[in-house]
């Protein structure tokens, strides 16, 4: 009897200590984690943070003049993906087989699974886009929609929305207020449509309608079954101008805004759920938000912003790559190609850090290949790009002094803690055209199964 009460004593005891030693544990790095993460927002909150539901419409950052509508942002994800409005295309080809998704695939994170997408003049999709090349009846680089540096992720991009683009060249305000001589065609493509007065995504879409070759009109809208979904996304815009690619660009950019990486580990630990990330994330995000300074540059709630800074790394022409014109080339000099001011080449986008995963290339050149280097990069702090002067490198890109293991704690939280796995659930399962999609062309098809 007295055994076994010593028994039950010593194991309820052994309990007791491992219990609260593992809770003594994991709070105080929450502790220390919840304070850092206070500290670095402006009202001291973790709601800061947290990203908005894509049911939220009354509260994810909205162009006002564009206010988010559900009919609206259904609209606007079935046209994403749609292959029917393909009709731009340059070679017979081409005709109806690509779309926005391309480019942006849900399974890649909302990026082409290669470090350069293909739309118009591509075939074969694999996986995630990996495998998609270039139509043998499209001659060469210039007839296929590529462009001449890395697609960004659509993903969070409400956040960043007033300027978008690695050089932040659309939208007519904020970062470009004082730029408005440069809304220009002459400065590059479709920048006189910031005279319009939207914001950067909505501004940018107007111009990607046509960039990318698409097509819309009353009766392409009724031939792919879009009339009801039109009618009920635009129902005060007069019926002769309501089938435009002005509608389809802003229930597009609608769509968008609605994206958000909202069941990433660390958006759960944001709302109470302490056991969300796992010890070793916790110390990488600690590391984020304190020791390694990421969040001077990746602030706000997506951590990418619309300032623009130069790290120094490598152009994607240093690679292999379809493009080689010299609009492409101007894509290399970043936020100074649009502002013209010399203080500004070089310096790019700061991209959100949520969804890392989905391909293996990293900065808008693709010079890394994985999330570990890029890590090491921002440790070292050595430009490797030789061509961008040392004076236009941001001063706070320093060498940050992290151990071995604190460069993998930090990898852990990005790769981890900062991915939501379910952003496929931003995509349809079916097309009001019955198409097949991302891609429609014979190879894809076959690949997404739809023969
Ligand atoms: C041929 C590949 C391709 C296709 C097709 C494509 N995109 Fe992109 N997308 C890109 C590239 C490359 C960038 C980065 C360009 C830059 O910043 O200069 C980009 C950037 C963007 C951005 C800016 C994101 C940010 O954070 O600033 C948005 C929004 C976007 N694309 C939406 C779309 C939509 C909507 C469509 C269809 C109308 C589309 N894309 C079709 C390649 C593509
Ligand atoms: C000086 C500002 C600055 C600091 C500090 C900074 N970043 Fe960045 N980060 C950027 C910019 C700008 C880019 C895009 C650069 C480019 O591609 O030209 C970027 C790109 C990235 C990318 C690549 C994302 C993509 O889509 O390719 C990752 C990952 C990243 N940063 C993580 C971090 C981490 C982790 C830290 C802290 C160790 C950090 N950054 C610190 C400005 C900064």
């Amino acid at each position: 009897m007295a055994k076994n009460l010593l028994l039950f004593l010593s194991l309820f005891t052994f309990f007791i200590i491992s219990c609260s030693d593992d809770v003594m544990h994991v709070s105080d790095l929450d502790v220390k984690l919840e304070k850092s993460v206070r500290d670095a927002a402006p009202d001291n909150s973790l709601d800061y943070w947290v990203l908005h539901n894509s049911k939220d419409l009354e509260n994810i950052p909205q162009d006002p003049r564009n206010p988010l509508t559900p009919s609206k942002v259904e609209l606007g994800n079935f046209l994403f993906f749609e292959t029917g409005i393909a009709l731009d295309n340059k070679f017979d080809a081409g005709k109806q087989t690509y779309s926005c998704s391309s480019c942006h695939i849900a399974e890649a994170d909302f990026k082409p699974g290669r470090m350069q997408g293909i739309g118009d003049g591509g075939f074969g999709t694999g996986n995630v886009g990996e495998t998609r090349l270039k139509h043998e009846s499209y001659p060469g680089a210039a007839d296929l929609d590529v462009q001449g540096i890395r697609p960004l992720t659509v993903l969070n991009v409400a956040y960043s929305a007033k300027n978008t683009q690695w050089n932040g060249s659309f939208g007519s305000g904020h970062a470009n207020e004082g730029f408005e001589h440069r809304f220009s065609d002459d400065v590059d493509a479709g920048l006189a449509l910031n005279n319009l007065g939207y914001e950067g995504l909505e501004t940018q879409l107007q111009e990607g309608f046509s960039l990318h070759r698409f097509k819309m009109d009353p009766a392409i809208a009724d031939s792919l079954g879009y009339i009801e979904l039109f009618d009920a996304a635009f129902p005060d815009v007069p019926v002769e101008e309501r089938y435009s690619p002005l509608n389809v660009a802003l229930a597009m950019a609608a769509y968008l805004r609605t994206i958000n990486t909202t069941e990433a580990p660390f958006q759960k630990w944001l709302k109470g759920d302490k056991y969300a990330l796992t010890d070793q994330e916790k110390r990488g995000a600690l590391l984020m938000f304190t020791k390694a300074n990421c969040t001077s540059c990746h602030s706000g709630p997506a951590f990418s912003d619309t300032r623009f800074f130069a790290i120094g790394v490598n152009n994607l022409d240093e690679l292999a790559t379809f493009v080689d014109e010299p609009r492409a080339l101007n894509k290399n000099f970043g936020r100074g190609f649009f502002t013209g001011n010399a203080d500004d080449l070089h310096k790019f986008k700061v991209p959100t850090l949520y969804n890392l995963t989905g391909t293996p290339f990293y900065f808008h050149g693709s010079s890394k290949r994985s999330l570990r280097e890029v890590v090491e990069y921002f440790n070292d702090a050595i430009p490797e790009n030789p061509d961008v002067p040392t004076e236009l490198i941001a001063s706070n890109f320093k060498p940050l002094g992290m151990t071995e293991s604190e460069i993998d704690d930090l990898t852990a939280f990005l790769a981890n803690g900062l991915d939501d796995p379910t952003v496929e659930r931003y995509k349809p399962s079916y097309l009001p055209s019955g198409l097949c999609f991302p891609n429609n062309d014979i190879v894809s098809r076959r690949e997404h199964g739809c023969d």
